[in-house]
């Protein structure tokens, strides 16, 4: 699947979820559940999912030597619809949202939003998720007019209770979202026993820029770096050690989530492969101390308009190459070992990076690494791609970094 079909396909973290299981299933990977037993064959590819929105693939050669972890992220900022989502005070129906995650709240409005995410409902006497997608144009965010604001171009503080509550229309709209959802999801709506939905927009993912070199989209932060993680893991040949895709939900709210980085997921995942491979617990511990872990998320480039918000020396931009991601305060893992270690990977993919450092006097922000570095102990690098507006609703990168991302997961699945 193409990044931007990926990105297309994906509005919500259960959704990406979905499409990087139907690559692995396409590709032979065999599904795990956390639930049953597991039988594991050297050569063969796995995976499993927790909770609909993390997944963890795995490949295992003979004899592995250690881990070759490539952790993303895939949810992104939005807006999540409370219980009984509607309000209909006086003449219109709007969806009463919370805010999830660090978003650009400006980014959201005028522009067509709609919902997707999943509903719970009782099948065959088990609880199980269908996903929702309501593929249409379907709600709104009008801004408050220039005339009743004067002061609307001077900076404006936005209250998500009392701003952000998109628009489903007149009274003629009212019951149709839990309607439109259980629709979607194909299930009758008095079946849905509850649900995790989410706003998106509803712009898809395009390519600009005078030479075609920037694409413009929807949650590049971070599936742009699951997809460059899965198709690296889709091409690579695979070498002495045991390849793992990690992909956590909940980083935009603290990854402090059982389907989290800082959850035992991955760490469970490998203590149960220890067993399925009959390791020693000495061995299982030499193969940690030679493991390592390649967090990617994405992070900063240089903006056009405020080149001072940037280090003075590191300055990353679009189509400048991977990017590796340095902080003192270890917010961003990487340390003089790990850079060392993604320079040598990158030599060995053939591909450029560049350096991203805060502003010392600018906090920044995190991403997995520190997070998922607390379940296991493996030397950590902080990589990803550079992009401007994060957490914009619509975000911008470069066209031509994609592949360099690529090619680094693969060279690093494939070390001997
Ligand atoms: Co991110």
């Amino acid at each position: 699947m193409q990044l931007t079909d990926f990105l297309n396909a994906s509005p919500t973290a259960f959704h990406a979820v979905e499409n990087v299981r139907k690559a692995l299933e396409g590709a032979g990977a065999v599904p795990l559940s956390e639930k049953d037993a597991w039988e594991i064959q050297a050569g063969r590819t796995y995976y499993v999912i927790r909770n609909g929105s993390a997944l963890t693939a795995f490949h295992i050669p003979e004899s592995p030597k250690g881990f070759r972890v490539y952790a993303a992220h895939t949810d992104s900022p939005s807006f999540k619809l409370k219980e009984n989502p509607e309000t209909a005070e006086g003449p219109y129906v709007r969806l009463n949202v919370e805010g999830y995650g660090g978003m650009l709240m400006s980014t959201w409005f005028d522009r067509p939003l709609s919902v997707a995410g999943r509903v719970i409902v009782k099948e065959d006497g088990e609880l199980r998720q269908k996903l929702v997608l309501i593929d249409r144009d379907l709600l709104i965010l009008p801004s408050l007019a220039i005339h009743m604001n004067r002061e609307a171009n001077s900076g404006y503080s936005y209250n998500v209770q009392k701003d952000m509550l998109p628009l489903l229309g007149c009274a003629a709209s009212k019951g149709q979202l839990l309607k439109q959802a259980a629709e979607s999801a194909g299930v009758r709506e008095e079946d849905v026993l509850d649900y995790d939905l989410f706003l998106y927009v509803r712009e898809p993912a395009r390519v600009l820029g005078g030479a075609g070199e920037l694409i413009a989209a929807p949650h590049l932060d971070d599936l742009e770096c699951v997809s460059a993680g899965l198709e690296g893991f889709l091409s690579a040949s695979f070498g002495g050690y045991i390849s793992v895709l990690a992909f956590f939900d909940n980083e935009e709210v603290g990854s402090r989530t059982r389907q989290g980085a800082e959850s035992t997921f991955l760490s469970d995942v490998m203590r149960r492969l220890k067993e399925c491979l009959g390791c020693s617990e000495e061995r299982y511990q030499r193969m940690i101390a030679d493991s390592f872990l390649l967090s990617a998320d994405n992070g900063h480039a240089l903006h056009p308009n405020h080149p001072e918000k940037c280090d003075p020396v590191n300055r990353p931009v679009l189509n400048g190459g991977l990017l590796l991601k340095y902080a003192a305060s270890q917010r961003y893992t990487t340390d003089g070992y790990a850079g060392a270690f993604v320079k040598e990977l990158c030599r060995r993919a053939g591909v450029p990076f560049q350096v991203f450092v805060n502003r010392s006097d600018l906090p920044g922000g995190s991403t997995l690494g520190s997070h998922a570095v607390i379940q296991v102990p493996f030397p950590t690098a902080d990589i990803g791609l550079a992009i401007l507006a994060m957490h914009s609703c619509y975000e911008t990168g470069g066209v031509w970094d994609y592949e360099t991302l690529v090619k680094t997961a693969a060279a690093f699945f494939d070390e001997q």
